[in-house]
């Protein structure tokens, strides 16, 4: 695989890697792996500062990993406001994609923690199951489904609606997350399918949870999904810039339906 380069076109270390002969310094030091991971952030934020008055004659963008080597991804920061907004829903029987990593960071009293993929390689699932083949899923087991960042890798996000709402028990709550503006995704761009809006959102979950159970709230402003798309990293704003919202610019849209207690 080629290496990354920097904006300029200076050739840059990999995400989350020091340049060599300073992590060869680092080592000597004793400095951990995950120390040296974050020094390795930080020495990427100061060597490439990213303001947006050295983007505008640059169309590369200051990451290709949506600001992941420089820090926290700008979408992330929402993704994680929204889960510990809603922690109190996060128990019981938990269900989450890929990993359990959000389970364990934002859960109280989980009973048991599963994971669902679609890809039968993945060694965390517990589940391997295709949201977008409702039938392929199990029925009415979970208090809490985590679903987040997923639904644009399916084709049918519809189907993708209805299977979330079928593996949850009557009373369980689906914590749902979905991008509105984001960069292709790196590893499978081949998947990668959907950008949704507030509009879309409320339609397909009211459509498989029925009017009156389904939230959705906007996170992001101008400011956040410019810098997101350039891939600068939220240590690349201010705190308070981040978190204004302006129901125009949503970089996330997030959702809270409610299965009925029927
Ligand atoms: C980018 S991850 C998102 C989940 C992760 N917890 C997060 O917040 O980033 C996408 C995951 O969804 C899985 N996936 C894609 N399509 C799926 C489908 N139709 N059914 C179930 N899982 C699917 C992928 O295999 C991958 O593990």
């Amino acid at each position: 695989m080629k290496a990354p380069e920097a904006v300029g076109g200076a050739p840059v270390a990999p995400p989350g890697r020091l340049p060599p002969r300073l992590n060869r310094v680092a080592k000597r030091l004793g400095l951990s792996r995950s120390r040296r991971k974050r020094l390795a952030g930080r020495l990427r934020r100061m060597t490439r500062p990213a303001w947006l008055g050295t983007a505008h004659r640059r169309p590369r963008p200051f990451s290709d990993y949506c600001g992941k080597d420089r820090g926290t991804p700008i979408d992330r920061v929402y993704i994680e406001r929204f889960l510990l907004d809603h922690r109190d829903a996060i128990q019981g029987r938990v269900l989450e994609v890929q990993g359990s990593e959000y389970t364990e960071r934002f859960g109280h009293a989980v009973e048991t923690s599963d994971v669902l993929d679609v890809d039968p390689d993945n060694e965390r699932a517990t589940i391997v199951g295709d949201l977008g083949a409702p039938a392929s899923m199990p029925e009415r087991v979970f208090d809490c489904f985590v679903l987040t960042q997923t639904l644009q890798y399916v084709f049918d996000p519809g189907a993708a609606a209805a299977a979330a709402h079928r593996v949850l028990r009557p009373g369980g709550v689906l914590l749902a997350t979905v991008p509105a503006v984001s960069k292709m995704d790196a590893k499978t761009p081949e998947l990668d399918c959907w950008r949704f809006t507030t509009v879309s959102c409320r339609r397909l979950f009211e459509d498989a949870f029925g009017a009156g159970r389904v939230e959705v709230a906007v996170y992001g402003n101008a400011l956040s999904a410019a810098a997101f798309l350039l891939g600068m990293a939220a240590e690349d704003l201010r705190e308070r810039d981040i978190i204004q919202v302006d129901e125009r610019f949503p970089v996330i849209i997030a959702v809270r339906a409610v299965r009925t207690a029927d």
